[in-house]
């Protein structure tokens, strides 16, 4: 039976794509105060606002085109079962060609209901615009998870870490939960590498094999050792 492989990736995965990560730039996002554009509270004070931010970050990812680490993490399909849980909301993994993609923040070239998150609907170009409704008539938001909001993934995530053999952790802080909290989830026995430049602390798993490096060259070089 072939191996199980689950891999958290965050913002450091799409940095090389041109992607901006979020504590690497003083606490703000482009530029704005998440609490301005990210959570339930902005959108009903100024959703035009939330629109044009997530508008101009969905152009930014439809630009951006994936890198050697997205495109690696392809390869490792060839000898495992692999599971991708991102924290991202691009969708640089799906266009590398991975296969098996929980989202746990949402996917920004989808919109959802404002009423029911389970309506969503992909996004033609660019722009979502005020007054695009659903098909219950409410207007229509960026598909995302925003601060302060359930993240309804999450289960199906931590059963991917639950059953994993090999723990792939690329390019995140581990700061924002509940996503962090999935480390918890991986079998004490299972192979750990952890790819970051900054290698953040990551608390409650052992035998963890580091690798400092930037995505483009850290994702390679594991995924090499482990398809030996
Ligand atoms: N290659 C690999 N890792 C990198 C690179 C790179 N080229 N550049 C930066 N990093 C690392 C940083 O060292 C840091 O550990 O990526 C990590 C980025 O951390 P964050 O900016 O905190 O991003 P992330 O962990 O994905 O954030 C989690 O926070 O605001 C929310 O919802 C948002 O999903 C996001 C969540």
């Amino acid at each position: 039976m072939r191996q199980k492989v689950a891999v958290l990736t965050g913002a450091g995965i799409s940095a090389e794509s041109g992607l901006n990560t979020f504590r690497d730039s003083d606490g703000l996002w482009e530029g704005y105060d998440i609490n301005d554009v990210a959570t339930p509270e902005a959108w009903h004070r100024n959703p035009k606002l939330v629109q044009h931010f997530y508008n101009l970050r969905r152009k930014a990812v439809l630009e951006a085109e994936p890198n050697a680490a997205h495109r690696a993490l392809v390869r490792l399909e060839e000898k495992y079962d692999v599971t991708i849980v991102t924290q991202n909301i691009d969708d640089l993994h799906e266009r590398a060609g991975s296969s098996d993609i929980i989202h746990l923040h949402g996917i920004i070239t989808k919109s959802q209901s404002d009423v029911n998150p389970n309506l969503t609907y992909p996004i033609e170009g660019w722009e979502l615009k005020m007054g695009e409704k659903c098909e219950l008539g409410s207007q229509l938001r960026p598909h995302v998870v925003w601060f302060g909001e359930a993240v309804p993934m999450i289960e199906k995530a931590a059963e991917a870490c639950l059953k994993a053999d090999i723990f792939l952790i690329i390019g995140t802080s581990l700061v924002v939960y509940p996503a962090a909290g999935l480390v918890s989830y991986v079998p004490a026995q299972a192979r750990k590498i952890l790819v970051d430049p900054k290698a953040p602390p990551v608390s409650g798993i052992s035998n963890l094999e580091v690798i400092a490096e930037k995505a483009s060259t850290g994702v390679p070089r594991a995924v090499n050792s482990l398809c030996l």
